[in-house]
């Protein structure tokens, strides 16, 4: 090789390196890459939603996450681009384009859905509580996420609707992404966006962030307003980040927290659980020394999950023992308890069907617009549309035997007594802490193969 072509060589390849280095990797981009990466120049809050609407063009005929896309979102992303080129002090979600899930109302182009062909067209009066936080954050509402709420409460363990179609598991396409926020893990999981927030009744977030090998956390009910979000009970109701990362959920979580005047008893009451300085401060690679954390018997069995399943389990808490956890597996219950957790899922039915019906209500009444103002109008809707709202497959007993319910009355009373004694405090710290720590002794996360 002559002397200029090696020079040649070394300059091309000193080239590439600079290239690599000023440019930003926008796959599982975290939340405070993103910041490094505007600081130091190697992306744009524009670039981030050219490339995640391209990666919705691309992918989401498959997956069916995403509902709709904010046709304000480039515009959003221009102006947080020029007001940091301005000075302006920028948090860590200022220009990050996040996904909502469509029960979350926003007060702009976007519909505000839960996924129903029965809302379309309706007009919320204002932002819900979180979608305002994140707005005054400077994020950018990338779009709204598929749910399967309750236009497809019936029954709760798929994930489809009306509107979004059914949403497919990006690592392997037949198996389900798991429940009503499985719109936003999916999305998440295969990066359509920054970060996006579910929301969670019974399971909503916890079960399709683990599905889809992402970070989900399920907030105390009151943490984060419920105003503007449809509901299903405002007792067990809560929107919470479901992120790639656990520092990514962290810093989502630290922006939707606090008290609103819309959702006045539960957040203020709520509030108290908030910690000065906020969560970052929990993400601490020692995380799981001296937690103790207990696994009730029967909990993991081989009867309910696979050998394969089983060793990974095992695999994970010997790795939490290492990490300085003292795991107690086997923990027995008593009877009742027992009891109270076979029957509980029906238990909770009797209370949700009549607060579903009385908070919906409540959420109908209150839009600016809408084609549907009661419960009663939304199951006639369905019974005028079987088709487009699959009747068959799903029926709507939920709704139904929710609209003949009539408030909270002995029945329900006695109900809300038993779930008031077993429910106890969680606490969001002590499971970042251990979340982060796990996170990183296991670096588990893959990006999704999409398997059939
Ligand atoms: C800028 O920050 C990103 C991280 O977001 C990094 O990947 C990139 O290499 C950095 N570029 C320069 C020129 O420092
Ligand atoms: C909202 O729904 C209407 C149909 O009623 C549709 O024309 C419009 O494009 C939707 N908005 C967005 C942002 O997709
Ligand atoms: C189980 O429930 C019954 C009926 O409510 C109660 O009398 C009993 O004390 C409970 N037992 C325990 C061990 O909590």
């Amino acid at each position: 090789m002559s002397h200029l072509r090696l020079q040649l060589a070394a300059a091309i390849m000193a080239l590439a390196v600079a290239a690599a280095a000023a440019g930003f990797e926008f796959n599982e981009a975290t939340v405070d890459a993103i910041q490094l990466g505007f600081n130091n120049g190697s992306v744009t809050s524009k670039q981030l939603v050219l490339f995640y609407l391209d990666q919705i063009t691309r992918l989401n005929p498959l997956l069916h996450a995403v509902i709709e896309v904010n046709p304000d979102a480039l515009a959003q992303a221009a102006r947080a681009d020029a007001e940091r080129a301005t000075g302006h002090r920028c948090g860590p979600l200022h220009g990050v384009p996040v996904l909502l899930k469509d029960n979350i109302a926003t007060r702009d182009r976007l519909n505000t859905t839960a996924g129903s062909l029965a809302l379309l067209g309706s007009v919320v009066r204002r932002d819900a509580g979180v979608a305002a936080r994140l707005r005054a954050a400077g994020a950018v509402i990338l779009g709204k996420s598929n749910p399967s709420e309750w236009s497809s409460f019936r029954p709760l363990t798929n994930s489809w609707s009306a509107r979004g179609g059914e949403t497919l598991n990006p690592y392997v396409l037949s198996a389900t992404p798991c429940w009503s926020s499985s719109g936003s893990a999916v999305a998440a999981a295969a990066n359509l966006a920054a970060v996006t927030l579910g929301t969670e009744t019974d399971g909503s977030i916890i079960c399709p962030a683990t599905w889809n090998s992402v970070v989900g956390i399920k907030p105390t009910v009151g943490l984060t307003s419920r105003a503007g979000v449809i509901p299903i009970t405002p007792r067990q109701d809560t929107v919470g980040p479901i992120c790639r990362t656990v520092s990514d959920a962290v810093h989502v979580l630290d922006n939707i927290v606090g008290y609103d005047a819309l959702d006045a008893e539960a957040t203020g009451e709520s509030s108290k659980y908030i910690p000065l300085g906020g969560y970052g401060q929990f993400l601490r690679m020692d995380g799981l020394r001296g937690k103790r954390i207990g696994i009730p018997n029967g909990f993991f069995t081989k009867e309910k999950y696979g050998k394969k399943q089983l060793s990974m389990y095992e695999k994970h808490i010997a790795l939490m023992r290492e990490h300085g956890a003292m795991v107690i597996e086997n923990i027995g219950t008593t009877e009742n308890q027992t009891e109270v957790k076979n029957h509980l899922f029906e238990i909770d039915l009797v209370a949700m069907k009549a607060e579903f019906k009385l908070s919906l209500n409540a959420y109908l009444s209150d839009l600016l617009y809408s084609p549907v103002r009661s419960l009663a109008d939304v199951i006639a809707f369905n019974n005028a549309h079987p088709k487009e709202e699959r009747l068959k497959d799903f029926g709507q007993t939920f709704l139904t035997d929710s609209e003949k319910t009539n408030g909270i009355g002995p029945r329900e009373n006695t109900v809300l007594k038993i779930l008031n004694e077993i429910s106890t405090d969680g606490y969001e710290p002590r499971l970042i802490e251990m979340a982060y720590a796990f996170e990183q002794a296991t670096k588990v996360r893959r990006m999704p193969r999409f398997k059939h």
